[in-house]
């Protein structure tokens, strides 16, 4: 291998520096104030170390699995980001042609700037993701949409009762002045935000897990859990997921490392739910440790929203080249499958983390 998947891997955020507005790049790379979580995310992931197997046949590594009952190719998908259309004019229709290629699954944001239709359309396995506001009732027509377009499951967000404060560069716009609100939100009905209750929810509980799965029918995944007592209480109340995340380190900052709270996560729920974890996972080799470390399937933000500058073939290159890196860190550390990751980490790793 020559390593020019690793150099382009690597090289997303500068080519987007040269073709995206100034605003809208620091908005994707940015964190919540001081960016210490952001900054620590993909560290963590480095630090792992592993013990590699030997003298097990690695000719056949086979990464799909079933992810809420559908198969998957590989595991991992494509965490819900807002601004695709910033991005790219085609947007979400542009990441759901190049998920669809791929065989994976694409979370789509609620912020989304294209309907679930046009999504939907692509043939793309998609998954709707929700901010409950304070008056639930007032979600259920973008709920009944989103089911009505095939949505395979819903990702409800728990770590956002406000937005965390994120600082634009002095002198540089701020990017909602900058952004088409056309390319914001189209699936929500017009004039939602100015109704009484159309704020984000204080009071999210585990029931809200219940409501969901009633009004939609679809698995409901508990996205932004970082302690295992609350991974169990969203599991006792029916999440058929639990996803370890810090948002990308864009709602607590200083909150910690994903790397460093999936273990113990993925102990305390064990086989009653599936557990996923996004957060500055950029290279196969962190895949290898997430996977090693209990996560059954790994999603991204940043990394294909970047790769998005260049469209559909943009997504697709991304997914290629950490497909290359992932089968290459399966084999040399002896794995077929991410059954066979399991343990994998070095024993005082496994306690420090
Ligand atoms: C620009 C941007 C927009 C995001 N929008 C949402 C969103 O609408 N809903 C949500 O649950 N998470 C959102 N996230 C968080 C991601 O889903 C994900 O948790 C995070 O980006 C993972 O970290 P990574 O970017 O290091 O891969 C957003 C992240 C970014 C970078």
């Amino acid at each position: 291998m020559s390593g020019a998947d690793a150099r382009w891997l690597d090289s997303l955020e500068e080519r987007a520096r040269g073709v995206l507005p100034a605003p809208v790049l620091e908005y994707l790379v940015q964190g919540a104030r001081d960016s210490v979580s952001t900054g620590e995310a993909t560290a963590a992931w480095r630090s792992v170390r592993f013990r590699p197997r030997v003298l097990h046949d690695v000719t056949h590594v086979d990464l799909s699995l079933d992810l809420l009952g559908r198969t998957v190719e590989v595991p991992w998908g494509i965490a819900p980001t807002t601004l695709q259309r910033a991005v790219h004019p085609d947007g979400e229709v542009a990441m759901a042609r190049a998920v669809a290629d791929a065989g994976t699954v694409m979370v789509v944001s609620s912020n989304a700037g294209t309907p679930f239709s046009e999504i939907a359309e692509t043939g793309a396995h998609w998954w709707l993701q929700v901010y409950l506001p304070a008056d639930r009732t007032l979600a259920e027509p973008l709920l009944e949409r989103a089911v009505a377009a095939g949505a395979g499951a819903v990702v409800l967000t728990v770590d956002t009762p406000v937005v965390g404060t994120k600082y634009a560069t002095p002198g540089t716009d701020v990017v909602w002045d900058t952004v088409d609100p056309a390319l914001l939100r189209v699936n929500f009905d017009p004039g939602y935000d100015a109704q009484p209750g159309a704020e984000k929810a204080l009071d999210l509980g585990p029931h809200d897990i219940g409501w969901l799965a009633d009004r939609t029918g679809l698995p409901v995944v508990v996205k932004g859990v970082l302690r295992s007592e609350d991974a169990l209480r969203a599991v006792q109340a029916g999440a058929a997921a639990v996803w370890v995340s810090n948002h990308g380190g864009r709602q607590l900052d200083r909150a910690a490392s994903t790397a460093s709270c999936l273990p113990s996560v993925a102990a305390a729920v064990g086989d009653r739910a599936q557990v996923y974890v996004d957060g500055g996972v950029r290279s196969g080799l962190d895949v290898l440790a997430a996977l090693a470390l209990g996560a059954d399937a790994v999603f991204f933000g940043r990394s294909p929203l970047l790769a998005l500058v260049d469209g559909a073939p943009g997504v697709t290159r991304w997914h290629g080249a950490l497909l290359a890196q992932t089968v290459e860190a399966l084999r040399l550390a002896g794995c077929r499958t991410a059954a066979d990751t399991r343990g994998l980490t070095a024993v005082s790793q496994a306690n420090r983390l």
